[in-house]
């Protein structure tokens, strides 16, 4: 019922505005930014596009060529020759890498850490921001990763930081991992050195790194559940915070 009402209200809101709806969430590795802006998506009925997909549809590629993704020089020249889109299927993001739906594959632990690597060549960042900013332009979207609201949507009208403990960033990882039968090397320990360690590239880089723009309403959900989340990120944006 609150979500109906929320949604009602957003869909005036849209139609008063004539205006795109562009909802961004930024914050670390496993914060649960891509379940809640998945939840949000659906209440909205906007789309939800995981920018980190793409980072690690880029990253896949330079490993299957043998290429350190963080290796600017072998790096650069691919750039031209590879094309990484996304699809919607039934509210569920396909990301394709020159054509091929490589959506599970991009989810093993040596592809996110391959991800975070490649994310801090410039070239790499721009390439892949201009789509995502081409999405924004056809689409009502919730944007999730490091640095939509301070780069790829600097101009979005609601803006959130979505957080947790890193110890229980970790076990949710774990977590996950386990249910799609990955990882099974890993432990609670090694997955958050893991994490923090990709929390140090993404917020340390030069160019456009992980960061909290002071107009994002901070959301904490180490002891939060996904609806609580849910509910709260959509409290805001019916409060215009
Ligand atoms: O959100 P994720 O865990 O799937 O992201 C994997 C890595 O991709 C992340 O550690 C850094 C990089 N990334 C990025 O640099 N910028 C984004 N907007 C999204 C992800």
């Amino acid at each position: 019922m609150l979500y109906r009402s929320i949604g009602r209200k957003v869909g005036k809101l849209k139609m008063k505005r004539k205006q795109r709806i562009h909802i961004a969430i930024d914050g670390p590795a496993g914060a649960g930014k891509s379940t809640v802006a998945k939840h949000i998506a659906e209440r909205l009925s906007i789309l939800h596009l995981d920018t980190g997909a793409m980072y690690r549809a880029m990253a896949l590629k330079a490993l299957r060529l043998g290429i350190e993704p963080g290796d600017a020089e072998h790096v650069l020249p691919l750039l031209p020759q590879t094309e990484i889109t996304v699809e919607n299927k039934n509210g569920i993001q396909h990301t394709y890498l020159d054509g091929e739906d490589v959506s599970v594959l991009i989810r093993t632990p040596e592809v996110a850490k391959g991800a975070s690597d490649i994310g801090v060549i410039p070239e790499v960042r721009i390439k892949l921001a201009e789509s995502q900013r081409q999405f924004a332009q056809e689409h009502d979207v919730i944007m999730d990763g490091r640095e939509i609201g301070s780069f790829v949507l600097p101009d979005a009208p609601y803006k959130f930081y979505v957080t947790a403990s890193a110890e229980e960033r970790a076990r949710r990882r774990l977590a996950e991992l386990r249910e799609k039968g990955l990882g099974m090397d890993k432990t609670l320990q090694s997955l958050q050195e893991e994490i923090l360690a990709r929390d140090y590239t993404d917020s340390t880089r030069a160019f456009a790194p992980l960061v909290r723009v002071p107009e994002a309403v901070m959301i904490d959900t180490t002891d939060m559940s996904i609806d609580d989340a849910v509910n709260e990120v959509l409290r805001c944006i019916i409060a215009g915070e």
